[in-house]
């Protein structure tokens, strides 16, 4: 049995007609949109903005911006094009299981867990601490850190048990995900509009306050002490923030799991993706020039000044008589948060659906929900894996992974549109990726060179993984797989 054993386009397109028994195709082009920006504004605008600017790029974090959203339009390009000629549920793992077979999928397949089920993680670590900050650091230490963490508390030293703001926020998002995809959406919807309400709000009033002199000059000169390395000043200070705010943009892709749900795939699908990009883009390059004319970036590299919390700090700092937008903020951060996580967990879920379909994992990933129709043994599952991270690992280690995860499904799905487009010239492609093969090969370029700019640790934890990964596949599902069964 061949290890690049692959689906072929017709399956693929059988199985999306399958829907009647299946997921069902429920949401329109501004939901898809509104999926996009509900997985993509959160952590990397609020928190790593401030934290690019300060490290690295200074005002021209602004440029960062620009670099990684070309990196990911690369991507974008190439993952509309799939998601519209391959409308089923699982995103990336999908298109590599129809261009470069089963083997290629699988490994696809379990990088995406890192950037779905631990970027979940991830990001519920963080709401907690924020609700946390909202609520007046009234949550005993205990209850919202891990037992792998321990700080002074009036004198003593304690010991984290559990984060249970964590697991309570997961644990909601799981069963609002159960209930129906459609009313996930809307809530989402609702939490996206409240968060680009803020942002909006955030750029029209600090515009008032912006001092050129933050912004002079805009790169950080080469003699700027502290600022001496190469990728701390200059263009390669500007490379350097892009590589920190890339986490910003994750979640695009995440537009593309949900393909199978997608009322007209083939016209939604690109809009859903493309759309959300450049909406946050354009958000995110306003939102970075006015932070930074408002502070001076170099405060949000002194912990005694804005290094934490850098937004809120911003305003109520430099922003004299809006005390009540840092805590606005604050809230829109927290919705953010929920947004992010939610679809992500939605993510995983249809990522787990189509390779349970697909016979790699247990049947139980594909059980959907008798009433609702959505995978809800999947979602109570994954509410415990993702749980045993969000509540009882430290919110750290898991979110250089969730990038490297990220890249990789990047970087593969570029090289598929390569592949496709050689060995099936005359399929149906309702959106066609332009300037193949400069935009694929820019774009498996760009998303290299960033998992090779990341730390050795992050790169081993991910090998590790991987390796774990295929022991899996050879041990239990390559010989389980629906297609190897059927020859
Ligand atoms: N893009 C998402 C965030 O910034 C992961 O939180």
């Amino acid at each position: 049995m061949s290890l690049f054993r692959k689906k072929s386009l017709e399956s693929m397109l059988a199985q999306s007609a399958e829907s009647d028994t299946g997921l069902k195709r429920t949401l329109g082009s501004w939901q898809l949109i509104f999926l996009g920006i509900g997985a993509i504004i959160g952590a990397g605008l609020f928190v790593r903005t401030a934290a690019a600017a300060g490290e690295a790029a200074g005002s021209a974090v602004t440029l960062s911006f620009v670099v990684a959203a070309v990196g990911c339009a690369f991507a974008g390009l190439c993952y509309a094009e799939f998601a519209a000629m391959i409308p089923i549920a699982g995103s990336a793992y999908t298109y590599a299981y129809t261009t470069m077979g089963e083997l290629i999928a699988w490994i696809i397949g379990w990088a995406l867990i890192l950037e779905y089920a631990l970027g979940a993680a991830t990001v519920s670590i963080a709401w907690s601490e924020y609700l946390n900050k909202l609520l007046g650091m009234r949550i005993p230490f205990q209850w919202c850190h891990s037992p792998f963490e321990s700080a002074m508390v009036d004198g003593t030293m304690v010991h984290g048990m559990v984060n249970a703001p964590a697991l309570f926020i997961l644990l909601l998002l799981s069963l609002l995900l159960i209930r129906g995809t459609q009313e996930s959406a809307f809530v989402n919807a609702i939490i996206v509009f409240l968060k680009v309400a803020i942002v909006l709000v955030f750029i029209a009033i600090g515009w008032q306050f912006i001092k050129p002199e933050n912004h002079t000059p805009y790169i950080i000169p080469a003699n700027f002490p502290g600022h001496e390395g190469f990728f701390q000043h200059g263009w390669g200070g500007i490379l350097k923030g892009a590589g920190i705010v890339f986490f910003a943009f994750i979640g695009f892709d995440a537009v593309s799991t949900a393909a199978q749900e997608a009322k007209n795939p083939k016209r939604d699908m690109p809009i859903g993706i493309l759309g959300s990009l450049v909406v946050c883009t354009i958000l995110y390059i306003l939102f970075s020039y006015v932070l930074t004319g408002v502070a001076p970036w170099a405060d949000f590299n002194d912990p005694a000044k804005g290094k934490e919390a850098s937004v809120a700090y911003a305003i109520s700092t430099y922003m004299a008589g809006y005390g009540w937008l840092a805590t606005a903020v604050t809230v829109a951060i927290l919705a953010g948060f929920s947004s992010v996580i939610l679809v992500m967990l939605m993510g995983q879920s249809r990522v787990f659906y189509s390779m349970s379909h697909d016979g790699l994992l247990p049947k139980i990933f594909s059980h959907l929900h008798p009433k609702f129709r959505t995978p809800y043994k999947s979602n109570l599952i994954l509410f415990c894996f993702v749980g045993i991270f969000g509540g009882f690992i430290p919110g750290a280690i898991a979110g250089d992974l969730t990038s490297i995860g990220t890249l990789l499904a990047f970087v593969i799905v570029c090289a598929g549109i390569l592949v496709m487009r050689k060995n099936d010239p005359n399929a149906v492609r309702p959106f066609r990726t332009p300037l193949v093969p400069f935009v694929p090969i820019a774009g498996m370029l760009v998303c290299g060179f960033m998992i090779i700019s990341l730390d050795h640790l992050t790169q081993l934890s991910a090998l590790a993984w991987m390796i774990l990964g295929l022991i899996i596949y050879f041990v239990y599902s390559r010989s389980r797989s629906r297609i190897g069964l059927m020859k």
